[in-house]
């Protein structure tokens, strides 16, 4: 592999160096570009073709459908590991001894305290408000009861950040769905892992006590893990971006929030699974669905399909399809939709539009079959990817900001009208 690139414009060639990743990923980097060529830049809209970054983090490989969390394969995390074990691992980079694991779990309960002056801006909220805005205020709304900035520098102060959006976080989810369900906003119990206290949160009814069935905390436990961190994708990148402006952790957060509400990112699984129910409610006429997501002139898009990196099954998807049966059958539950996702699944990958554009299901086809089967509601299934990717966003922007990356500012191309004179308005 040579060293450097070279690009000739008018005659005249520039030298770029060329970065080699771990896994033999190749960019040129083109930080010398623009001084180098007196003023020539690059342009790339969505990014499809540019790195923003070098990162340890999260390694995916979009032909091959594999996916790597600090080197270890998603795989044998979701089966063989817990997600506060992987928050860490994502987060400082290697896994946890158990008395690590112990410690970092109760530094997270013991922030896991959320401000009761935090309750009254949940009170303003309508019901009708969607949990993904409610979370995201919320998180922002943090600031106020916590450190607002991060020294990076301090080891300390990094890690105390990251247990309190860690301890608060899934308070902050479990109460937007109490405020819509309109149960009282209450805590679960310090005594209980870390997701079976977020159902217990969750689901926990006033009047009655709550038991937690082992199935289903170690199907959410699974959907976390396979959520947590996925490089730089839309929201982590957002992320990044907020806090290269050195904005803090939670503000950071929030606005990753936001950006993983759209329906063309984690917003899909909730659309998916109103894409299936409209399906069923048509009869399950899956036909109909897939020529429209193929019609240039209908703006219909088969969720929960294609993906930006994988040009291949999606390795979470796969999954996630296959807990989806066994979750399923041992909660003894019956879901139609299931088995029009399977039908839909099998005539788009025979479908020489799907083949040819390489779009195969995503994470977010199957995980709402599995959500809804656990009794999260269809409105609350883009809080969970929240929660589950809330380890890599923290991990992402710890690693931006302790590599001092400069602030984010693209470059444009100004396409928009050459200098003119101001007319006055008797003149327009
Ligand atoms: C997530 O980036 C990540 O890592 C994200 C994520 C994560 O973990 O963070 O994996 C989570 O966001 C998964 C994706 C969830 N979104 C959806 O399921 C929404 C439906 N999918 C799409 O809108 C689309 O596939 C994207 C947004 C996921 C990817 O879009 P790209 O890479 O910009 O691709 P594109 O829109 O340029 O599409 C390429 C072609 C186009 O057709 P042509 O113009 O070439 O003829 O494929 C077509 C598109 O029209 N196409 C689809 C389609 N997805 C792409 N056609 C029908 N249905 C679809 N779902």
């Amino acid at each position: 592999m040579s060293k450097t690139a070279t690009l000739t414009i008018d005659g005249n060639s520039y030298e770029f160096p060329i970065k080699v990743g771990t896994e033999n990923e190749i960019a040129i980097d083109i930080n010398s570009l623009r001084s180098s060529t007196s003023g020539i830049i690059t342009i790339d809209p969505g990014f499809k073709n540019t790195g923003s970054c070098e990162s340890a983090i999260t390694f995916l490989d979009g032909e091959k459908g594999i996916l790597r969390y600090r080197g270890y394969a998603i795989e044998e995390l979701a089966e063989k590991a817990d997600f506060l074990e992987v928050a860490y691992l994502l987060i400082f980079g290697e896994l946890p001894t158990a008395e690590t694991l112990a410690k970092f779990h109760s530094d997270i309960k013991a922030q896991s305290h959320v401000d009761e002056d935090v309750k009254k801006i949940i009170d303003g909220f309508p019901k009708s408000a969607h949990p993904m805005g409610v979370l995201s205020s919320l998180t922002s709304a943090l600031v106020a009861f916590n450190p607002s900035s991060v020294n990076v520098d301090s080891e300390e102060e990094m890690y105390n950040a990251i247990v309190r959006i860690l301890g608060k976080f899934p308070v902050l989810t479990a109460w937007a769905y109490r405020k819509r369900a309109g149960l009282p906003l209450d805590y679960g119990d310090d005594s209980l892992g870390y997701v079976e206290n977020f159902l217990k949160m969750m689901f926990k009814k006033p009047s009655g006590e709550f038991t937690s069935n082992p199935v289903v905390v170690d199907a959410m436990d699974k959907l976390l893990i396979l959520h947590a961190d996925h490089e730089q994708n839309c929201s982590t990148s957002t992320v990044r971006m907020v806090g290269s402006s050195h904005a803090g952790l939670f503000v950071s957060i929030s606005a990753g929030i936001a950006a993983l509400w759209g329906p063309l990112h984690g917003g899909a699984n909730q659309a998916v699974i109103e894409m299936l129910e409209a399906i069923k409610e048509d009869g399950g006429d899956t036909k109909k669905y897939m020529a429209k997501a193929k019609d240039k002139k209908d703006p219909f898009r088969l969720m929960g399909f294609g993906h930006r990196v994988y040009k291949n099954f999606d390795p979470r998807a796969k999954i996630i399809k296959k807990a989806a049966d066994s979750v399923l059958s041992d909660l003894g539950v019956e879901d139609p939709v299931l088995d029009i996702a399977k039908g839909l699944e099998k005539e788009a990958l025979e479908d020489s539009y799907f083949v040819d554009r390489k779009l195969y299901p995503n994470v977010d086809f199957y995980s709402g079959i599995m959500y809804r089967a656990m009794g999260i509601p269809v409105e609350m299934f883009t809080p969970m990817f929240a929660l589950g990717r809330l380890p890599g966003w923290i991990a992402q922007w710890r690693e931006m900001r302790l590599k001092k990356e400069p602030i984010g500012r693209p470059r444009q191309v100004y396409i928009g009208e050459n200098q003119r004179s101001f007319k006055k308005i008797s003149d327009r």
